[in-house]
């Protein structure tokens, strides 16, 4: 739309003026927000962007790879893609308490990103996706204010770092954000995406993160995914996907008794999840979702719907 084009060559014209010979980095997470800013970023200033996606070993089935190999194959990115999965997972050994695996995850997130980037000496500007609803604070977990989950991302790193800021998103809403991302040709998947937190599929096990929960928890929300985006829900609602309970219980296969972990459903409508509801998602629906998981991730007998809203429930499970 001529909006959005406009909008789009604002912000180009503004970051060559601001940026000049200068080169700058962005985070990159794969979700809408960061790609959008890495892109418009990269039309302004081309290799002089530098952006870092930090592998933690906590996010969903090939998803860090299927952004990253999509930007890469067409933008001609400038990417550096930091497996420390190995650091992450070992650091969260043992851990069970919510507020300790996300602090863990948040420091680990800055200590990772800031040894990358210094590596990169010419940069003087840091680029992040802070929207509106970030800058007043109403969701704050991109904002300092966040007082009931702690939250991370890279707000912290500026003053550390002595780097400047752009914040090209600064003015828009979700909505317009993915209009932009529209315009600049950005395809459904990375448009689409339901918001994916921080800390990763760590908040979506509930207890010990170990390898196999990991495991079994990706391929649930594989599922998940597959059948919200098969039967058109994907678009519909705000976020859909499963959480792995620590517990087991018993069920039967065949003659054999079987003693297997739950997995619990979380879908909600939300308009920008300060509050939210239970989708009301159609049984013949959810009973496809619940015997796919059944039959096909080992380890799972039972498969259960959240039907809390929020508040005073929360939309994720820590
Ligand atoms: P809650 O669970 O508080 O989540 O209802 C509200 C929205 O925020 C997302 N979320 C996070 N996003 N870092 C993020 O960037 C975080 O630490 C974080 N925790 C929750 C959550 O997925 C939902 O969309």
């Amino acid at each position: 739309s001529w909006s959005m084009s406009s909008f789009i060559e604002n912000v180009v014209k503004d970051v060559k003026n601001k940026v000049g010979e200068d080169e700058v980095v962005c985070a990159l997470s794969g979700g809408v927000d960061s790609t959008v800013v890495a892109v418009l970023l990269h039309k302004a200033l081309g290799k002089r962007l530098h952006c870092i996606f930090v592998d933690n070993g906590l996010l969903r089935l090939n998803e860090g790879e299927e952004v990253v190999s999509y930007l890469q194959k067409h933008f001609d990115l400038n990417l550096h893609y930091v497996q420390a999965q190995d650091l992450f997972l070992n650091r969260l050994k043992g851990v069970e308490d919510p507020e300790k695996k996300r602090k863990i995850i948040g420091h680990t997130f800055i200590e990772v990103f800031e040894k990358e980037a210094n590596k990169l000496k010419k940069v003087k500007w840091l680029a992040q996706g802070t929207l509106y609803p970030d800058v007043i604070e109403s969701v704050s977990y991109k904002g300092p204010s966040a007082v009931i989950k702690s939250h991370h991302n890279v707000g912290g790193l500026p003053e550390k770092m002595n780097l400047k800021l752009i914040e090209p998103l600064r003015e828009l809403f979700k909505d317009e954000v993915r209009k932009v991302g529209i315009e600049l040709g950005l395809p459904d998947f990375i448009i689409w995406r339901h918001p994916f937190p921080g800390p990763g599929l760590a908040i979506r096990i509930i207890g010990e993160i170990t390898p196999n929960r990991l495991d079994i928890l990706r391929q649930a929300d594989k599922i998940v995914q597959n059948e919200l985006l098969a039967s058109d829900w994907y678009r519909k609602v705000w976020q859909g996907f499963a959480v792995l309970l620590p517990l087991k219980t018993v069920g039967v296969m065949g003659d054999e008794r079987t003693y297997e972990h739950v997995i619990a459903l979380r879908v909600v409508d939300s308009i920008d999840a300060m509050t939210a509801d239970w989708t009301r998602l159609p049984s013949e629906l959810l009973a496809k979702i619940s015997n796919r998981i059944i039959n096909e991730v080992k380890g799972v007998n039972r498969v259960v719907f959240d039907i809390s809203s929020k508040p005073p429930s929360t939309i994720e499970w820590e």
